[in-house]
């Protein structure tokens, strides 16, 4: 009973930057022209691409926090939290889509040569779509011990996201900076664990 309110808890609150959106959309579209910004559409790509490294770094913080304050169960909701950041990124990649390249797809091989972060960022996308199929309890037993090593993928879509970040850099660098500061800070621990000597023979 407690895991399944804590679940919908999850559920709808991870929801609350998606509905955000929605009611800033619907009050564009009602004459509100200020509501996003002089370029509403690049404000939609910057608004989901926060929220897909948002939902990055807590999937990556949920197990260090397991281990650090001793909360078995907060594993059980790493899941849904990481679906999240792959709803959040196809949101933003899809908004890229339609309001910066206007689906104009010719355009895409030029935009790519100028905007190397592109690049980085589709392959940071296309890495979250194994992870997001194979995230189930079925293929978590299909997969065995692999299902482990191809999770592990999500320490370099992290790094990626921060590559993408950290290239757009222009005026303002201190976001991408924090971001990278936390990734690392999050990943540091798994880093740590890695290279202690095995001592249980
Ligand atoms: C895991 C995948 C991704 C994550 C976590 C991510 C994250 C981000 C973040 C944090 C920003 C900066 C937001 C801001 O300045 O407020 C951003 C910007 C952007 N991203 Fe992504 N991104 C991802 C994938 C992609 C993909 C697949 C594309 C498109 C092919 C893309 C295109 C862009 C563009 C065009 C910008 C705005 C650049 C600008 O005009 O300054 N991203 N992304």
């Amino acid at each position: 009973m407690v895991l399944t309110l804590r679940r919908i808890a999850i559920f709808l609150l991870s929801l609350i930057p998606f509905f955000y959106l929605l009611q800033a959309v619907v009050r564009l579209q009602a004459g509100e022209w200020d509501i996003l910004g002089p370029e509403p559409g690049r404000e939609i790509v910057f608004f989901t691409g926060t929220w897909a490294f948002n939902f990055l770094l807590l999937t990556l913080v949920i197990t260090p926090a397991k281990d650090i304050l001793k909360q078995k169960w907060l594993i059980v909701h790493r899941r849904m939290i990481g679906l999240f950041a792959f709803f959040y990124a196809s949101l933003h990649l899809l908004a890229y889509f339609a309001f910066l390249l206007e689906w104009q797809w010719p355009e895409l091989g030029k935009e790519i040569i100028e905007r190397p972060y592109l690049l980085v960022g589709m392959l940071a996308w296309l890495m979250l779509v194994p992870l997001t199929i194979t995230s189930t309890k079925n293929w978590q037993r299909r997969l065995k011990r692999n299902w482990k090593k191809l999770h592990k993928l999500v320490y370099f879509i992290g790094l990626l996201a921060a590559v993408h970040y950290l290239l757009q850099i222009r005026s303002s660098w201190f976001e991408p900076v924090l971001y990278t500061v936390l990734l690392l800070l999050v990943l540091a621990p798994r880093f740590m664990q890695s290279r202690r000597p095995n001592t249980q023979g």
